[in-house]
């Protein structure tokens, strides 16, 4: 452990010495406002008009909100569970209730692209052009003003700061998110529920982002100026409802985006798309991203709920493997199942405590960097989660060196697997390995643990660790 927590200081001190590139990268394209909610031992027993009992007592978590007491249901099992999870709110009762029942801590920008576009232009890592789906002046304040935004006006498409943008439109797309620590809720004086692991539920009432909307003046400027870009970071597609609008598929809602990812290549072969998912259990939409998407984009990255998820859909099998035991070599096997079905993908997993790459084999060199961003994504996530945001990059100057015990000795674990079950393999260092078609990267993270926010945190990871290996 103690040369791991060596290699997390040395990491840090040459990437703040070293000269950073401002990389081209295009975002898009799930844009909110998210409140955010915490709970407290006693804010549970608020709900005291509802019948908490026998709300319990249902087995079937409910895909969608649809009423208070599938809420209530989704909120309390996440709880539970200790389980990251979000579920789209079909009523908008259910939101006036929310609305009237908690208090709202903060209201912060929402949506990966959101989150990953502040992120990167407030570290001066990214130069981002980010799809905006609607132009809502809640934004002015959220956006940071770098961030570029196509805007039309008068027939002419250009650039704008969000300070710039006029013609603003009113949609609800709020996203309350509920964040929760380890410990005991009440639901009465008496009666109680145990949280195993801080985590975070969010429920979200959203008409912009369940359509994907996509402005046409981002298509034509994105496509016009595709040459300059490297990176494209793509989001969103679980928030897809076919239901809010007539004979709407999902198939027909990704149809468009299919076709600009294909022109967008077609100019530019270099560029690569990375695709982060979010939860969703919802079957047929698994199925449309898995195969008609991942075929398109080069990268995707993902946390363990989400690989279930997938799993779920595509390999019951490792699917229940996975969800009665949540080792190391057995997330491995999942990320593997799908590489083996796409191999040209480079797939990130993050767990609580390490993370996990597989792609086609990497050249030694590439492997290191890709090893050494996987490490300075872990040290911004700890930042991210103790202190809920990250202001600059010497904030990670402050980092406390330490890996997860557990984290390290599970990447262990795996290695010893690798080792056994794969013949010809080659040890390039520590966390490293390739057999004769793909290297797997593993490494043992910080834990921060009690951190202030958990919102946003997987997104930083991805996207970090994508742009740093560049
Ligand atoms: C999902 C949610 C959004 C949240 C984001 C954080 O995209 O819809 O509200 O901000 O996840 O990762």
């Amino acid at each position: 452990m103690e040369t791991w927590n060596k290699l997390y200081s040395s990491t840090i001190e040459s990437f703040l010495l070293r000269k950073r590139k401002l990389q081209q990268v295009i975002m898009g394209f799930n844009v909110n406002i998210d409140k955010v909610i915490r709970i407290r031992p006693d804010t549970l027993q608020g709900f005291k008009s509802k019948n908490l009992d026998e709300i319990l007592l249902q087995k079937e978590v409910p895909m969608d909100i649809k009423s208070i007491e599938s809420f209530v249901l989704c909120l309390l099992r996440a709880i539970e569970g200790g389980k990251a999870d979000e579920k789209l709110i079909v009523t908008e009762d259910v939101c006036d209730w929310i609305e009237n029942t908690f208090v709202v801590d903060e209201i912060k920008i929402g949506g990966q692209a959101g989150i990953m576009a502040n992120l990167l232009t407030k570290l001066e890592l990214a130069d981002v052009l980010l799809s905006l789906p609607v132009y809502d002046d809640s934004f002015v304040d959220l956006l940071h003003d770098k961030i570029n935004i196509p805007f039309e006006s008068n027939g002419i498409c250009s650039v704008q700061s969000i300070t710039k943008l006029q013609g603003f439109e009113k949609k609800r797309f709020i996203h309350y998110v509920f964040e929760f620590d380890k410990g005991t809720y009440y639901l009465t004086t008496s009666n109680s529920i145990e949280c195993p692991r801080q985590n975070r539920f969010i429920a979200s009432h959203d008409t912009v982002n369940s359509l994907l909307e996509i402005k046409s003046c981002f298509k034509k400027y994105s496509l016009e100026n595709i040459q300059k870009y490297s990176i494209a970071i793509v989001s969103g597609f679980h928030l897809l409802n076919p239901e809010i609008q007539d004979n709407t598929t999902y198939y027909d809602i990704i149809a468009p985006i299919i076709s600009m990812f294909k022109e967008w290549k077609k100019i530019n072969p270099d560029l690569k798309i990375h695709l982060e998912f979010a939860a969703t259990r919802d079957r047929k939409l698994i199925k449309a991203i898995f195969q008609r998407l991942l075929p398109l984009v080069n990268s995707i990255g993902l946390n363990e709920q989400e690989l279930l998820s997938v799993l779920e859909t595509t390999n019951v099998t490792t699917y229940k493997k996975l969800r009665n035991e949540m080792s190391s070599v057995n997330l491995f096997e999942g990320i593997l199942n799908i590489w083996v079905k796409y191999p040209h993908l480079r797939i990130h997993l993050h767990y609580l405590g390490y993370y996990l790459t597989i792609s086609s084999r990497l050249h030694e060199k590439q492997a290191i960097k890709r090893k050494q961003a996987l490490i300075l994504s872990a040290v911004f996530a700890s930042v991210k989660a103790r202190n809920g945001s990250i202001c600059s990059i010497v904030e990670i100057n402050n980092v406390l060196c330490s890996v997860s015990k557990s984290g390290y000795d599970e990447i262990e674990g795996l290695f010893s697997f690798l080792r056994s079950e794969y013949k010809s393999i080659d040890e390039i260092e520590d966390g490293i390995v390739s057999t004769d078609s793909f290297t797997v990267i593993g490494i043992p993270t910080i834990i921060i643990k009690s951190a202030k926010q958990l919102v946003g945190v997987g997104d930083t990871i991805s996207v970090l660790a994508l742009l740093l290996e560049n």
